[in-house]
């Protein structure tokens, strides 16, 4: 078990799905066009939102690499109704402890989708260099970069914002997480290494009817907050009152600050 249920997983996909930077899938599509057959690895795959976002786009010869830490998770990303000419192979690793075995072999892509802001820095260094070294372009989805906004606005709003994006530096399993810095981190860290990156906002968008993926995002916060100790349980069960009775009212929408990037290596655009 990793601590992320299949329940939230599947809420969000539909939303991932929408949010995901056109113009950086693009260019993930228009590289690998000219190959005859592509073998991908998706780094914490999850149920496998990043398989289904991306396999529609790609060459229809397709071998997937799926890696993730929780069996249960990994069984329903294998469960994926699949066209005829793709294949998936689920590996359970620990990307902490195995990141190199999960890269092993020949790769075409790895892929990635809500991951990198749970990382460290460390981390991060590591796989920017094991990438690198396998001259691997890397397209990373979804990286919550920070920003938040809620309609209608709320005198606590600020306040839980800066919990929720203290908490997102806390340790995820990989050391202290990078959190909302990790998007700019690795791009500035690719470009480093002589990548090119094509970046983009993949924002969540939630309107008025989106209730139950807004209850659980503010729910969350809500947890992040008050297990950060920033804000008093008072004040935090009262925000989220507030907030769930505009929801229920309809008159809630959020927005989530996330960015996608495709860091190619030099000599392959
Ligand atoms: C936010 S979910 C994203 C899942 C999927 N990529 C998606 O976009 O729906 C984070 C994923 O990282 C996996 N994960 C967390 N720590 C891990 C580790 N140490 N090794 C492998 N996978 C891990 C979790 O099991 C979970 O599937």
């Amino acid at each position: 078990m990793s601590g992320f249920s299949a329940d939230w997983l599947t809420l969000r996909e539909p939303y991932d799905l929408r949010a995901r930077n056109p113009t950086v899938l693009d260019n993930v599509a228009a590289l690998l066009e000219p190959f005859s057959s592509v073998r991908i690895v998706d780094l914490a795959c999850g149920t496998g939102s990043t398989l289904r976002a991306l396999s529609p786009l790609l060459p229809a010869r397709q071998n997937w690499k799926l890696i993730d830490n929780d069996l249960g998770l990994l069984a329903r990303a294998t469960a994926t109704p699949l066209a005829k000419q793709v294949t998936v192979t689920a590996v359970p690793l620990d990307l902490n402890r195995d990141l190199e075995a999960a890269l092993d072999g020949p790769v075409d892509l790895v892929a990635t989708s809500a991951l990198l802001d749970l990382v460290s820095q460390t981390w991060l260094d590591r796989l920017a260099v094991e990438i690198a070294t396998r001259a691997i372009p890397l397209y990373a989805a979804l990286s919550y970069d920070g920003r938040i906004a809620l309609t209608p606005s709320d005198p606590q709003d600020t306040a839980i914002a800066a919990a929720v994006n203290a908490h997102q530096r806390t340790d995820k399993g990989f050391g202290p997480a990078l959190g909302p810095a990790a998007a700019g981190y690795a791009i500035a860290r690719f470009e480093a290494l002589g990548y090119s990156v094509v970046q983009g906002e993949s924002d969540w968008m939630l309107g008025p009817n989106d209730h139950d993926m807004q209850s659980e995002v503010l729910t969350g916060w809500a947890g992040a907050a008050h297990d950060i100790g920033a804000m008093s349980l008072a004040d935090t069960t009262a925000w989220l009152a507030r907030r769930r009775d505009a929801v229920a009212a309809g008159s809630s929408s959020l927005r989530v600050g996330h960015v996608d990037f495709f860091a190619i290596p030099s000599g392959t655009r």
